[in-house]
């Protein structure tokens, strides 16, 4: 059984923050393991180097791209890459369970994108997706997720 459960994630208007800390809180009623959360625009804001995880993680990312289509052209993301570059910071990438996407389905085939390209640079899993904020029945779908994860280690 692993020691801890940690969130690592990165919010720019709220929604995924909003997300995580009602995930922690339903985490927190369903066991007994320590909750922990690294929000990555802090260690950004607040300068402190990136590190090492020694711990497993599950990571969290809304989309924000700019251009392209999500089929056949182009795009780029922008305000996330903090949490790439933390992802990619020394092994930190092996520590990952899965990345779970966020965004809005008014973007179609971009919808969720950048979370999808993660899995596959890193070669973890993209555990789920949800839109904006989440529904209650979202952070009960994946917070059931991540106690399995936690529970097979
Ligand atoms: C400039 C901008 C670009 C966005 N691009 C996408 C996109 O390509 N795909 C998508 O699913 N959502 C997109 N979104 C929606 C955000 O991912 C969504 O609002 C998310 O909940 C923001 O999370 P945050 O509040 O934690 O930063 C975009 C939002 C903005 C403001």
């Amino acid at each position: 059984m692993a020691p801890s459960i940690t969130l690592v994630y990165i919010s720019l208007s709220g929604n995924t923050q909003s997300f995580v800390k009602r995930l922690k809180a339903y985490l927190e009623s369903k066991t007994s393991l320590p909750i922990k959360t690294i929000n990555v625009k802090d260690l950004v804001k607040e300068q402190e180097d990136f590190f090492a995880m020694t711990d497993y993680y599950v990571a969290f990312l809304p989309t924000y791209l700019e251009g392209g289509n999500g089929l056949d052209s182009g795009d780029v993301e922008i305000l996330t890459t903090p949490l790439r570059d933390f992802i990619a910071f020394a092994d930190n990438y092996r520590y990952c369970y899965g990345i779970v996407g966020s965004g809005n389905k008014n973007f179609n085939n971009q919808y969720c994108l950048t979370a999808k390209q993660y899995s596959e640079a890193f070669g973890f899993p993209m555990l789920d997706d949800f839109e904006l904020r989440g529904l209650t029945d979202d952070v009960e779908r994946i917070g059931e997720k991540i106690l399995k994860l936690y529970a097979a280690a």
